[in-house]
């Protein structure tokens, strides 16, 4: 029988993937289990995430989301979706898919991730709401590798019906000496143990030993992230050891009186308007070009274009390699211009 490591045939993004399970985990959350028909394994690391293309009335959607599932069970792979209030995607993907759903998905990415060879001895998870799907892949892979880390894992969430794989952790941390689960709910109903209201400064100190050697990986809002990573640094956890994994693009205003540009795609012939400090990808998708949006954070390269002419002001090259910015690609994501721009899409 083949290892994993000599099956090559490992899913890429190249084909759809099929839902074969759906896991109901909360009243507005539920875990989608995928395989490739081909019969291609997944290869990814513990922390990555897919994006995934919905087609709603006519027209594709793309979304970024976090591989929820263990790369040691290489067959599967799973996402866990949460339903955004008013989000086109997630409430289209919880409405309607379904065991047999085929999804156009592309292949894992980012590197808000967990290495094999750089496992830490100390590492401390801070996830809120659905920021918990890495930490689960994460958790699910250092325990049944058995690396040799002690896990503290903090995790808020409003109350025990809206904790996510509530169940699975619970067990988790009965079963594994070095899984410290610290459970915190806003509004508890008393169910399950756990420290009530929101995690601070001082219960994180008290709560996290060992703290010069931590390295820290947070998933939640912005301004959670925010609060736990100022924690951290003030509890002597230096910044290089603090990773921090976005869900939620930031909303870019543009002021009405801003400069105005052209945005020229010749491949296409067509030229657009765009205003300084408005992000390139908002004007191709305006004008209907073919470019796909996934993450919108700068982290999965699907946005990836090449300036022809003139520059582009990048917040993010996270995705592309040192050859690629060289040869003039940029993220349409995290891209603004100060002057008239030509580019290549794709
Ligand atoms: C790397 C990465 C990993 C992700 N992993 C997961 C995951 O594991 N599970 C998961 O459920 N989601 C995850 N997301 C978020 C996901 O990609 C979508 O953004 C989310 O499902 C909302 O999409 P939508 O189409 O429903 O909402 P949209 O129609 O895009 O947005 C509707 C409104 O909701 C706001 N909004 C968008 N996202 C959020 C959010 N997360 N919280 C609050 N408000 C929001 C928007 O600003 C907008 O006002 C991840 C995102 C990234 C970048
Ligand atoms: S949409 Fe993901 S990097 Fe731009």
């Amino acid at each position: 029988m083949n290892t994993i490591a000599e099956h090559h045939l490992f899913w890429q993004g190249d084909s759809p993937l099929t839902c074969i399970e759906r896991i109901e985990e909360t009243p507005d959350a539920a875990t989608f289990v995928l395989y490739s028909p081909s019969g291609a394994f997944f290869h990814f690391l513990p922390g990555q995430f897919i994006s995934v293309g919905a087609t709603i009335d006519g027209k594709a959607h793309w979304r970024a989301y976090s591989i929820s599932s263990s790369p040691t069970r290489p067959e599967t792979l799973s996402i866990t979706v949460r339903r955004v209030t008013g989000g086109l995607v997630s409430n289209w993907l919880l409405d309607h898919v379904r065991p047999g759903h085929e999804l156009p998905a592309l292949a894992p990415a980012g590197d808000f991730s967990l290495q094999a060879a750089d496992v830490p001895a100390n590492l401390a998870l801070f996830s809120a709401g659905c920021g918990i799907t890495p930490m689960m892949s994460m958790t699910r892979w250092l325990l049944e590798t058995r690396a040799a880390t002690d896990i503290h894992f903090f995790h808020s969430a409003r109350s025990e019906d809206e904790f996510i794989f509530r169940d699975e952790l619970l067990a988790l941390a009965a079963q594994n000496v070095n899984l410290k689960l610290h459970l915190f709910l806003t509004r508890p109903q008393g169910r399950i143990p756990c420290h009530h209201g929101r995690l601070d400064a001082s219960r994180l100190q008290s709560l996290l030993p060992d703290r010069h050697g931590t390295r820290a990986y947070l998933c939640g809002q912005e301004g959670y992230m925010d609060d736990v990573s100022g924690w951290l640094r003030d509890a002597g956890v230096s910044e290089e050891a603090i990773h921090r994994e976005n869900f939620q693009a930031a909303c870019v205003a543009v002021a009405e009186d801003a400069e105005r540009f052209s945005l020229h795609v010749p491949d296409f012939g067509r030229t657009a308007e765009i205003a300084a400090g408005e992000l390139l990808l908002d004007v191709l998708e305006r004008e209907g070009l073919p470019i796909i949006g996934a993450c919108r954070t700068g982290v999965c390269g699907s946005c990836k274009c090449k300036v022809i002419d003139g520059e582009v002001e990048s917040t993010s090259t996270v995705p592309l390699t040192p050859e690629e910015v060289a040869a003039g690609y940029v993220l349409a994501c995290s891209g603004t211009v100060k002057g008239d721009v030509a580019l290549a899409i794709g």
